[in-house]
């Protein structure tokens, strides 16, 4: 009891400071913030609103969707015969002499094929029934009980694989497990692995790290990108963790489908792939804090956010959807590994120097604070009753 509660204090601190380092315009603010209540109420900009509900990506989306639906698959071996090459291409327009264009490539390790589905009469008919059905939740009008659809979704089929009953009980605890450097030398281990369900992001090293990170891993979360460049290691391929380890994975790219019905037929344990509009609800709130943060920031009106940012690349990180899908299924959740302290790495396993450009990290702080102490100011999630949530550094 003890220690959650100094635990909590610390990172609500820490967390507050985040924010105020963000905030150029910084510490009246921040101590406006904490001392007049009226701040406090619910305000929600409209145009902030009305901008954050828009996926500015959409269109593009639904071009490579419709050119995938209509590929052929080729398959091939390369010389030498190590791997094979699974290709997606269409030829544009109806002139034969307009070269082919190739959509999606993987290379699959010859190795590894015994766990393949060999043909593609039997792969292409998966590959554009699952792109299909995504595409079509994509489109559907978000319903406020997503979240709670997660239990179903996510923590049902998990379950039934370890042969546990079908409860519809979220888990008592959960860690997220951040890569963020600021794990080495915390003796973080023990206490991740006390959790009774723990998930870990994008294929984090675990062994040489138990100390710090713990072992133990219920479910590797990882973005679609992440699985694609596993497919083609021999050592990877697939089961980044094992046979034994479910993944959930968003998709970032929709021809990643063709790592995924590749790698379904081979997986023992689940591979899911989250709900769209649960991609889609991350990916409003993040917009969301993002322009609301430019505006405070900055003064100007958020509609000049887009100047700052890419919106079309704009994306939440894997570690804010993992949180947000914890919320789903657990009724507490920990939180390690997530945030920068000058002078530590990254990651914690890589040597990766700058973080992404895709990311607004200090946008998804701001909401993770509004998480703990006012979750009923966060947008797009009315209704939903957020669970403790406390970040250990
Ligand atoms: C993925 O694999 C599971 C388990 O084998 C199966 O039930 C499901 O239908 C597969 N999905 C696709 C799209 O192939
Ligand atoms: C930014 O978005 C606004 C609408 O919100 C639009 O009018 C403007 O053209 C966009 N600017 C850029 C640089 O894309």
């Amino acid at each position: 009891m003890k220690r959650s509660l100094r635990s909590l204090s610390l990172p609500l601190l820490f967390l507050i400071l985040l924010a105020c380092l963000a905030l150029r315009s910084a510490v009246t603010r921040c101590f406006n913030y904490q001392s007049n209540p009226e701040d406090r109420n619910i305000h929600i900009d409209a145009t902030i609103l009305s901008i954050s509900s828009h996926d500015p990506a959409d269109s593009s989306l639904q071009t490579d969707i419709s050119d995938l639906l209509k590929a052929s698959l080729e398959s091939f071996d390369t010389i030498g015969g190590k791997y094979r090459t699974l290709s997606l291409w269409r030829r544009i327009g109806s002139d034969d002499s307009v070269r082919p264009r190739s959509l999606a490539r993987i290379r699959l390790p010859i190795r590894a094929q015994a766990h393949y589905p060999p043909e593609r009469q039997v792969l292409l008919p998966l590959f554009r029934h699952s792109l299909a059905t995504w595409a079509r939740y994509h489109h559907a009008q978000l319903p406020y009980s997503i979240m709670s659809e997660l239990i179903q979704r996510i923590k049902r089929p998990i379950e039934i694989f370890n042969g546990r009953g079908d409860s519809s009980e979220p888990y008592g605890t959960c860690a997220v497990v951040g890569n963020s450097g600021i794990l080495l030398g915390s003796n973080h281990g023990g206490l991740i692995d006390s959790h009774e369900f723990v998930i870990r992001l994008n294929n984090a090293r675990v062994v040489g790290y138990e100390r710090d990170v713990g072992s133990k891993t219920s479910l590797s979360f990882v973005n679609s990108n992440i699985l694609h460049l596993c497919t083609r290691r021999v050592g990877c391929h697939c089961h980044p963790y094992g046979d034994n380890v479910p993944i959930a994975m968003y998709m970032c790219q929709p021809r990643h489908f063709l790592d995924y019905v590749v790698c379904n037929s081979s997986h023992k344990a689940p591979l899911l792939i989250t709900d769209p509009r649960f991609d889609n609800l991350c990916a409003q709130i993040t917009r969301y804090y993002s322009l609301k943060r430019f505006a405070d920031l900055t003064g100007l009106s958020p509609t000049r956010w887009n100047e700052t940012h890419d919106p079309t690349t704009f994306h939440y990180s894997s570690g804010f959807q993992a949180v947000m899908l914890a919320f789903g299924i657990c009724k507490r959740v920990s939180v390690f590994g997530f945030g920068k302290i000058k002078g530590a790495k990254h990651h914690y396993f890589t040597n990766q120097k700058a973080e992404l450009k895709l990311h607004d990290y200090e946008a998804e702080y701001m909401t993770y604070r509004d998480l703990i102490k006012h979750p009923e100011m966060i947008p797009f999630l009315s209704g939903f009753r957020v669970p403790p949530l406390v970040f250990y550094y």
